[in-house]
């Protein structure tokens, strides 16, 4: 099959990615760039253990040809761990319990980002419907709820990420 070079910016750094019409955005980031919290839970679009942001939006990595990404920003978590607002969503995720087996975690994180951007004070409901996607077979979704609200209203207060300790 006929690949074209495409132009990517994933993470703030410009990319030029050879990929044919199958070629997902999934497999570009997972295989060609190593963007391993990009977790391949169901490729149909079905789990959300895939979402990333395109061009700010939240999105399936594996629902989308990378051939039609031409010129897109794309972020996924690595990127956003830049983010001080993402350590707030990790650290409360921790203190709730709200990441067990881990799997879903990235894909959740993405999403619960993209949320309290739009959104700072989400009630539950908001909660659950921008994690609606995002398939956790682990936690019963309750832990996940109460650790986006701690994680909003740390963030409310001008919260940052705990400085890590170090021994000596
Ligand atoms: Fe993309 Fe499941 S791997 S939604
Ligand atoms: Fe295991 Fe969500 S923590 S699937």
């Amino acid at each position: 099959m006929t690949s074209k070079l495409i132009q990517l910016t994933v993470n703030g750094r410009e990319e030029h990615i050879a990929a044919d019409r199958l070629t997902t955005l999934q497999q570009v980031l997972r295989e060609k760039l190593d963007c391993t919290t990009v977790k391949d839970g169901c490729t149909q679009g079905g789990c959300g253990a895939c979402s990333v942001l395109v061009d700010g939006e939240l999105a399936l990595a594996c629902l989308l040809p990378a051939s039609r990404l031409e010129g897109a920003e794309v972020t996924t978590l690595e990127g956003l761990n830049e983010s001080n607002s993402v350590g707030v969503i990790q650290e409360c995720f921790v203190e709730h319990s709200a990441a067990q087996c881990g799997f879903c975690t990235s894909g959740m994180i993405v999403s619960v980002k993209a949320l309290l951007d739009e959104n700072p004070a989400p009630s539950d409901d908001d909660v659950m419907e921008a994690i609606s996607g995002n398939l956790c077979r682990c936690t019963g979704y309750l832990p996940i709820i109460e650790a986006v609200k701690s994680a909003a209203t740390k963030l409310a207060k001008g919260g940052t990420p705990h400085e890590q300790k170090t021994s000596g």
